[in-house]
C-alpha cells in the first residue's frame, strides 16, 4: 500500500534515511516541514504492516527555484529557467529499507508519482548522488527515460557544513560527493 506519510510514520522515516542517507541527514523537523507545507510531499510505502519506503517530492515554485538548489556552480536554476515548464517537480529523496531492496519498492513510488500527474504537461528533476557501490536511482530513472543533464562537483558542500550530518558516501564533513541531475519532461 502506497499512502501519504502520517506523525507517527516519522520516527520509522527517520530510521530508514539514517540506514540509507546517513545519520541525521534528514530529521523529524524536516519531515514536519514537509506536514506544514505546500509544495512538498511525501508518500510511504507500507508492506506486511511495515514502513518500507519513503518518497519526498517538491513542486518547484518560481518563488522557491533559488532556495532549492545549493547551485552556485552547477547552473541548474538557470536550465529550470529555460526550460519554461508549467510545472516541475523535484524528486528531492527516496530511500528503500535496506533489507527490502530490489523488490521494485522505489519504481512504485516513482511511478505512483507519474500516474497522478499523466494527464498534464509535467517535468521531472531529480538531484542523484553519485555512489561507488550502486547507482542508486540511475537505472530506475533512465528507464524511465530521464537523461542526465549535468554532473556536478562537490554538490552537498555547503549543505553538509551547515547541517553537519556525516555523508553515508565520503564519511566526511564537508561531503565531497558528486552528483548527477536528471531530467525528464513529459508532453501530453
Ligand atoms: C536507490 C534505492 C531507493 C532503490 O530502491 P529499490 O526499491 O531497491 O529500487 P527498485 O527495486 O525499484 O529498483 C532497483 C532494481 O531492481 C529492479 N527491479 C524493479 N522492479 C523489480 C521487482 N519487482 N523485483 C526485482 N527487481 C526489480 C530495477 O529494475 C532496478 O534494477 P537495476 O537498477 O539493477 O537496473 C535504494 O537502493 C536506496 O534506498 N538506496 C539508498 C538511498 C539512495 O541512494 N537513494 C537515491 C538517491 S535520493
Amino acid at each position: 500500500m502506497l499512502r501519504e506519510f502520517i506523525e507517527n510514520d516519522i520516527p520509522f522515516l527517520v530510521e530508514i534515511s539514517n540506514e540509507c542517507f546517513g545519520k541525521d541527514y534528514l530529521t523529524s523537523n524536516y519531515f514536519r516541514l514537509i506536514q506544514a507545507s505546500t509544495t512538498l510531499n511525501c508518500w510511504v510505502k507500507i508492506s506486511a504492516n511495515y514502513l518500507v519506503g519513503f518518497i519526498v517530492i517538491e513542486r518547484i515554485t518560481d518563488q522557491n527555484l533559488n532556495t532549492n538548489f545549493h547551485d552556485e556552480n552547477g547552473g541548474i536554476n538557470e536550465f529550470l529557467v529555460t526550460q519554461n515548464s508549467k510545472k516541475t517537480i523535484l524528486i528531492k529523496q527516496v530511500a528503500v529499507h535496506p533489507n527490502m531492496q530490489n523488490k521494485g519498492i522505489a519504481t512504485e513510488l516513482i511511478q505512483a508519482f507519474f500516474d497522478t500527474n499523466k494527464y498534464e504537461s509535467v517535468s521531472y528533476i531529480s538531484i542523484l548522488w553519485n555512489r561507488n557501490q550502486h547507482n542508486g536511482l540511475k537505472n530506475i530513472l533512465s528507464k524511465m527515460n530521464f537523461t542526465c543533464i549535468k554532473q556536478v562537483e562537490n554538490f552537498w558542500q555547503k549543505d553538509s557544513l551547515e547541517k553537519k550530518y556525516l555523508c553515508a558516501e565520503c564519511k566526511s564533513i564537508p561531503c565531497v560527493c558528486s552528483a548527477s541531475i536528471y531530467y525528464y519532461t513529459q508532453i501530453t
